[in-house]
């Protein structure tokens, strides 16, 4: 696996695939990688014959210095997975790389990415947008890969490559959980051996509300007792729980087209997301 640290570095291997006439997929994470990391390189492997894993935790999309300061890093562990997964290439740019003094563009997705994520996470949207273009722009691939479990971010990035006319397929991979449903993520990393127990709450509240939508209750009565149930496991904070459109983020009061229930709440200090499909033949079944 090259271990690439400068863009020129990327740049001569993407020219050699390229010249070569491979198809080349990209993972973008911020590392501190886990099982579902692995199953979006094993996406791109399907479809690509070379896969570039990038790490950058991005200062741009954290809205709270703690937030940033404490996201987990682990450059050497992540190197070994990546390899362990048969990665040919790892990037790693730095902030200074990625931001030099005088840097001063910005991507904005209208929209989509306004509500809940960007609502409670501010500029958030813009960060990850920005970034998502340098390091398209930078890598060339022929396809990116990104995960479901932040299928908020995933609409935003369908909607700016769409918009953009980047030559790129962006392939969304889903979620991995653990055993009792907990999707996995980088930040459960954080949670105490107390709070990982009451976290499962979190999913078994989508599942339930998936099961009750799509047997026709109510969705706002749904929602409340969604809201409900999370506060008595020890959720401080419910940012939201919602029935969103799967492409727009516009909420729904009722069933219709392609839909997402999606979720962010925090425990202990820890916020989590995650989100499922209700799917159009459950509805009424
Ligand atoms: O999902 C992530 O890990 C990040 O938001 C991404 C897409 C790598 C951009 O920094």
């Amino acid at each position: 696996m090259q271990i690439l640290r400068e863009s020129i570095a990327l740049c001569h291997a993407v020219d050699r695939w390229r010249v070569a006439g491979e198809r080349i997929a990209l993972v973008p994470t911020m590392g501190a990688l886990h099982a579902g990391h692995i199953k979006l390189l094993a996406a791109a492997r399907e479809k690509a014959g070379r896969v570039i894993a990038s790490i950058f935790v991005n200062p741009l999309q954290f809205n709270d210095p703690a937030d940033l300061a404490r996201y987990p890093r682990r450059e050497a562990e992540d190197l070994a997975m990546l390899e362990a997964a048969d990665c040919d290439a790892v990037w790693l740019p730095t902030a200074e790389q990625f931001y030099p003094d005088g840097f001063a563009t910005g991507v904005h997705v209208a929209g989509v990415s306004e509500r809940w994520e960007g609502e409670h996470r501010l500029r958030h949207f813009d960060g990850v947008a920005t970034v998502v273009t340098k390091l398209l722009a930078a890598a060339r691939p022929d396809l990116a890969v990104f995960g479901e479990k932040d299928y908020q971010q995933l609409a935003v990035i369908r909607r700016l490559a769409a918009d953009l006319g980047l030559p790129v397929e962006i392939l969304g991979a889903p979620t991995v959980r653990d055993d009792d449903g907990l999707a996995l993520s980088s930040r459960n990393a954080l949670l105490s051996a107390d709070e990982r127990e009451r976290a499962v709450a979190l999913p078994r509240g989508l599942e339930e509300s998936r099961a009750a939508i799509s047997h026709g209750r109510q969705v706002a009565t749904v929602l409340a007792e969604a809201h409900q149930r999370l506060s008595q496991a020890g959720f401080s904070a419910i940012d939201y729980f919602a029935l969103v459109d799967s492409a727009t983020f516009e909420p729904l009061d009722s069933p219709r087209g392609e839909m997402r229930l999606i979720a962010a709440a925090t425990i202990g200090t820890t916020r989590l997301i995650d989100n499922i499909s209700v799917e159009m033949d459950t509805v009424g079944g």
